[in-house]
């Protein structure tokens, strides 16, 4: 459209040039007409000699070129305003759609030009920021370093980098910026002011340090992961060392009396089993494993069953619960959540020397996905268990630390620093989490959150003690020889008739042969070739009403709870003693 527009006003002024001349043509002819009556028509039309009519043709020529002249020059100087204007729009455009800010300033640092998102990162309206020197927006450190910079870029011509420019916004606050500044010059390459370009870092140095942050945590977790998995191998085979240790010395005891010299010394290794099992069962606890025995369970009961032990050997502290009627029930195994408390309640006790006061509170709490977005758990309902004590405080800094294993400030001997651990592994294996209050000298909580089930707990029945020893015949199967044999005897001591198997393929050509026999099988889970799974069904396909006890020092891939979910009908952790033994198998004789 505007082409043609153009061709048709070159086209015109070539034309209106003719016109003129034609004009200047016919006067001409009206002239000669008038002053020459006897000259013919050709002459008048045309001149009445031949350099007549040349002059005419000439000036027809002269007109038509001068037209077409002038409309060129025009059409040229539109061109050049038009593709001007067009340039400077797309530089506007570029300029204010960019994030960055982009400012001139004379070179005394006076601001002549700046683009909108300049004056959104400097936080001025631009009335006010053109004209204002750069020196009434920045820190009096950052005015310092520009100066040098500017200097620096006016001397040798190169753009420079500023990586802390700090500004002071309009309402007082500070940002850190990036800046890069380079020179402008005149028509004559004459140093004439600076230019630069403003970039806001401090989304890009949150995502960083988020980042940063979200990495750290990982390495922790992996760490963390890591050092799970070597403690609960170490917790497994020392479980087994310590079975072997304790089954020996039940016998040797049951054996000699209790008059006999070495019966102290043999008590003592019992007691020294008994530390070793405490510590095995933390580093379970704090390798996420060990969680066996899971039940519908009221939390209310098992705090109460805890406390009362514990408080009983600790005079000096005074026990105040406060639970909540009806509380929700919840899927736990709960030796482990003893375990926990237990944890809580001595290091409530530790941080009272002198005594003091321990509340333990219940309630139910339905929990929104806001407030557990940071604890990684699921939203809903759970219990809400609160351990309080008035003891000496936790400081912050001891604070970010208590969960990690082996982190204490108790002195040599006094403290493993692995309770807190442990805790926060029971805690997460149960898809709950822990949380931790404190101020110095005034006292801390502890407050865990456990998942609450939507099935009733039952309560459980006591075992009758004369129960202690039994008849009938036990199938013990374990990979490992020495508590094969140790296991035997003392179930030979109980009363039992006991068949052995050193293997599962052993125990199932055994039990072929003597299934009407055998009433109770007791087997390891982590035995090489076929283990305890296997060994289990295809025990369960000889006889699907056979009772099975399942033994075990720790669960790989909680194996155990998969084959206590087949329908196995109980599981003991190895080292257990004499008692231990004898109350299981009659819990899951009794059964029948
Ligand atoms: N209730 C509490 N009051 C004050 N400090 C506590 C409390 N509970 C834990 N701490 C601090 O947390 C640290 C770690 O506790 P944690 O139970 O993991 O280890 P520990 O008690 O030192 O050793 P362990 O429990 O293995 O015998 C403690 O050393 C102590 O400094
Ligand atoms: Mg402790």
């Amino acid at each position: 459209m505007k082409n043609k527009l153009k061709g048709t006003i070159t086209e015109s002024m070539v034309v209106a040039g003719i016109g003129l001349a034609a004009f200047y043509w016919v006067c001409e002819s009206f002239m000669y007409f008038f002053l020459e009556p006897e000259a013919n028509i050709f002459q008048i039309i045309l001149g009445p000699d031949l350099f007549q009519v040349w002059t005419r043709i000439l000036v027809l020529c002269i007109f038509a070129i001068f037209g077409s002249h002038v409309q060129y020059t025009y059409n040229k100087r539109r061109a050049a305003d038009s593709a001007l204007r067009e340039s400077s729009e797309k530089y506007r455009t570029i300029l204010e759609s960019i994030e960055e800010g982009y400012f001139e300033t004379d070179l005394k640092g006076n601001l002549t030009f700046c683009n909108d998102p300049f004056c959104k990162i400097i936080g001025y309206p631009r009335n006010q920021l053109l004209g204002m020197n750069v020196r009434e927006h920045t820190a009096p450190d950052t005015a310092e370093k520009i100066s040098r910079i500017t200097e620096q870029v006016k001397q040798t011509g190169r753009p420079e980098d500023v990586t802390a420019y700090d500004v002071i916004r309009q309402n007082g606050s500070k940002t850190a910026l990036e800046l890069s500044i380079s020179l402008l010059t005149d028509k004559y390459g004459k140093p004439a002011g600076f230019r630069g370009m403003l970039r806001d870092v401090t989304k890009r140095k949150e995502t960083e340090e988020e980042k940063r942050l979200l990495e750290t945590q990982l390495q922790q977790a992996q760490k963390m992961e890591s050092i799970g998995t070597l403690a609960g191998g170490i917790a497994h085979d020392f479980n087994n060392i310590l079975m072997g240790i304790q089954g020996n010395a039940t016998l040797m005891k049951l054996k000699i009396g209790s008059e006999h010299p070495s019966y102290e010394k043999i008590k003592n290794i019992e007691k020294s089993v008994q530390n070793g099992t405490e510590l095995t069962k933390q580093l379970l606890g704090f390798a996420r494993r060990g969680k066996y025995l899971v039940k519908i369970t009221d939390l209310n009961e098992v705090i109460e069953k805890s406390s009362s032990l514990f408080v009983r050997t600790k005079k000096e502290i005074q026990i105040h619960t406060n639970f909540h009627d009806g509380i929700w029930a919840v899927e736990v195994d709960s030796g482990q959540i003893e375990q926990v408390l237990l944890n809580l309640y001595v290091n409530a006790w530790q941080a009272m020397p002198e005594g003091g006061d321990l509340y333990l509170k219940t309630r139910n709490v339905m929990l929104d996905s806001s407030y557990v977005k940071p604890f990684e758990v699921e939203y809903g309902k759970y219990v809400q268990i609160s351990v309080s004590d008035t003891g000496v405080g936790i400081d912050r800094e001891t604070r970010e630390r208590i969960f990690e294993p082996f982190f204490t400030t108790k002195e040599m001997g006094r403290g493993t620093g692995l309770g807190l651990a442990s805790v926060y592994g029971i805690i997460k294996s149960h898809d709950g989490y822990i949380d931790v209050t404190s101020e110095k000298e005034k006292g801390t909580t502890f407050t865990i959150y456990l998942p609450a089930s939507d099935k009733e707990a039952v309560r459980e029945k006591g075992v009758p003690v004369e129960m202690l020893k039994g008849t009938g015949t036990i199938l013990l199967i374990d990979d490992e020889k020495m508590i094969l044999d140790v296991g035997c005897e003392l179930l030979e001591e109980l009363g039992y008739t006991v068949l052995s198997a050193l293997s599962g393929r052993q125990a199932i050509d055994i039990f072929q042969k003597n299934s009407d026999k055998i009433d109770l099988i007791i087997m390891d889970m982590i035995m090489p070739g076929m283990n305890g799974g296997e060994t289990f069904d295809r025990l369960r396909n000889i006889n699907s009403n056979i009772k099975v006890l399942l033994s075990s020092g720790y669960s790989v891939n909680s194996q155990a709870t998969k084959i206590l979910r087949r329908g196995c009908d109980g599981f003991i952790q190895k080292p257990f003693n004499l008692n231990q033994l004898a109350e299981k198998i009659g819990k899951i004789m009794g059964k029948r």
